[in-house]
């Protein structure tokens, strides 16, 4: 165990590194006994591929964590960090650098030029300040009558903060924390139509899922309700995407009831969907937009919360006003990260990433679709470089398969050079499989995810037995 002394040597095999590690590292999300048993040290990446200490290549379907969207090994993104480094390192951002002001130019540009920018450092800050500058706004709009409530969506995730996760609907992410707080945080069912929370079918449905959310801010009061918040398709409970017309119509209630609609575009965004936006597919206009991941494709960390100019002009006032925003991040507008991040975007849109998310995103569906020669596959979805295929025991009344079960099928897929993802935990919500791979992802590798798919499910219906 390393004390505070000791200076731990840099250990160069993989052996030594995964000791070290061990010995010294609290790991997010997975379990250590695994990390203990299946090591993974991962020393490089170019495009798709992410490679092992051992030589192993990965073609890495996930992007990371749903976010190195122009792919991995661009060295030109090194060398803007390190001349923006040689000029500033960082200042914070009370005061004005050029690079988060580009930035910031650049992202309002892409959601319609009629926004300011507040810089973070995660998607969790991006969404938190989401609802932090909707308080606020309320504060200095509706004196008296403060709205606070947020609606979001049960099997959403908006983040890993107190908050956030209050926000987010994962009951199996949440338990281990609560309790998170009051009432402010309010849930809603979520458009997930393969399982639909009302039992119905769409078109049928009438929308049931978007009248909840009306029905919802009748309830709670429209006038303590300040945020309606959305992630456009749902990535956690495995790419959930809902009909045409959810998300105009939940915009339409939440502006019929004052409430700002916040969109989480921490995925989404920067070309994922097919679009630069997801909700460019569907024709809205929120009033706040947190954005993260593909802003910057993860070379560096840095995210922002977009507001619209009718609320950014309520915080705009003199020091004796007090309307600025009261909060301050560290690394908000990060300067080299900022370089990075626009760097980033330029390239995303110098190779129509956004374009060839939608043109191959289809052939991946495509190709998804035929896996449904296995009768575990109960549902193939998706839109852009971004789908789900969820795994049932019975197509016929959407059992769900064990969780281990599932997770052999992502092992079997990471032992034959691939990496896939998984819905989040519990019950049927771990049994959808996730892809969301670098943008720059060619044919050839698309087919290559898609055959090992196609074996990793033979084989997990082999073990399954008969149902
Ligand atoms: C939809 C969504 N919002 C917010 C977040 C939080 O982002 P971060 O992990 O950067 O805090 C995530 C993370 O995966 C996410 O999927």
């Amino acid at each position: 165990m390393a004390t505070p002394e000791s200076s731990a040597p840099a250990p160069s095999g993989r052996a030594a590194v995964v000791r070290q590690d061990l010995d010294n590292v609290l790991h997010p999300a997975v379990a250590h006994r695994q990390l203990e048993a299946e090591p993974m040290v991962i020393v490089e990446g170019h495009g798709s591929t992410v490679v092992d200490a051992d030589g192993t290549e990965y073609l890495d379907a996930m992007a990371g964590l749903w976010c190195v969207n122009i792919g991995y090994g661009r060295t030109e993104l090194a060398d803007v960090a390190a001349a923006q480094m040689r000029a500033l390192p960082y200042y914070p951002h009370t005061a004005m650098n050029a690079p988060a002001a580009a930035l910031a130019e650049r992202v309002n540009g892409l959601l319609g030029g009629d926004n300011h920018v507040y810089f973070v450092a995660s998607g969790s800050e991006a969404n938190e300040a989401g609802f932090k500058l909707a308080r606020q706004y309320t504060k200095h709009e509706s004196p008296g009558r403060y709205r606070y409530k947020t609606i979001s969506r049960y099997l959403g995730y908006h983040g890993t903060t107190l908050a956030t996760l209050a926000a987010g609907g994962m009951g199996d992410r949440k338990t281990k924390f609560e309790p998170l707080g009051g009432n402010d945080f309010v849930h809603v069912a979520p458009p997930y139509c393969y399982r639909c929370p009302f039992g119905l079918t769409y078109p049928s449905c009438e929308l049931a899922c978007a009248k909840n959310v009306e029905a919802t801010i009748q309830g709670e009061g429209p006038d303590t309700v300040a945020t309606v918040l959305v992630e456009p398709i749902m990535s956690a409970v495995g790419v959930a995407v809902p009909p045409d017309e959810y998300l105009p119509e939940v915009a339409a209630i939440a502006k019929k009831y004052g409430c700002l609609l916040h969109v989480d575009e921490v995925i989404n965004g920067f070309g994922r969907t097919g679009k630069m936006f997801a909700h460019q597919h569907y024709g809205v206009r929120p009033d706040i937009v947190a954005i993260a991941k593909g802003l910057v494709s993860a070379y560096l960390p840095i995210a922002a919360t977009v507001v619209r100019n009718d609320v950014f002009k309520s915080f705009v006032g003199e020091p004796s006003e007090n309307r600025q925003v009261f909060q301050i991040s560290t690394y908000g507008g990060h300067p080299v990260a900022a370089a990075v991040a626009n760097r980033n975007v330029e390239i995303l849109l110098e190779e129509r990433l956004a374009e060839r998310s939608a043109e191959n995103g289809a052939y991946l569906l495509d190709g998804l679709r035929t896996l449904a020669r296995h009768p575990w596959v109960g549902d193939v979805r998706g839109k852009g470089l971004f789908a789900g295929v969820e795994l049932v025991r019975d197509r016929a009344t959407k059992e769900a398969i064990p969780p281990e079960r599932v997770k052999g099928v992502v092992d079997f897929a990471r032992r034959n050079g691939v990496i896939v993802g998984r819905s989040g935990g519990g019950r049927h919500l771990g049994s959808t499989i996730v892809l969301s791979p670098p943008l720059i992802i060619t044919r050839p590798e698309i087919d290559r995810v898609v055959a090992v798919l196609d074996k990793a499910i033979a084989e997990m219906g082999s073990l399954l037995g008969p149902s």
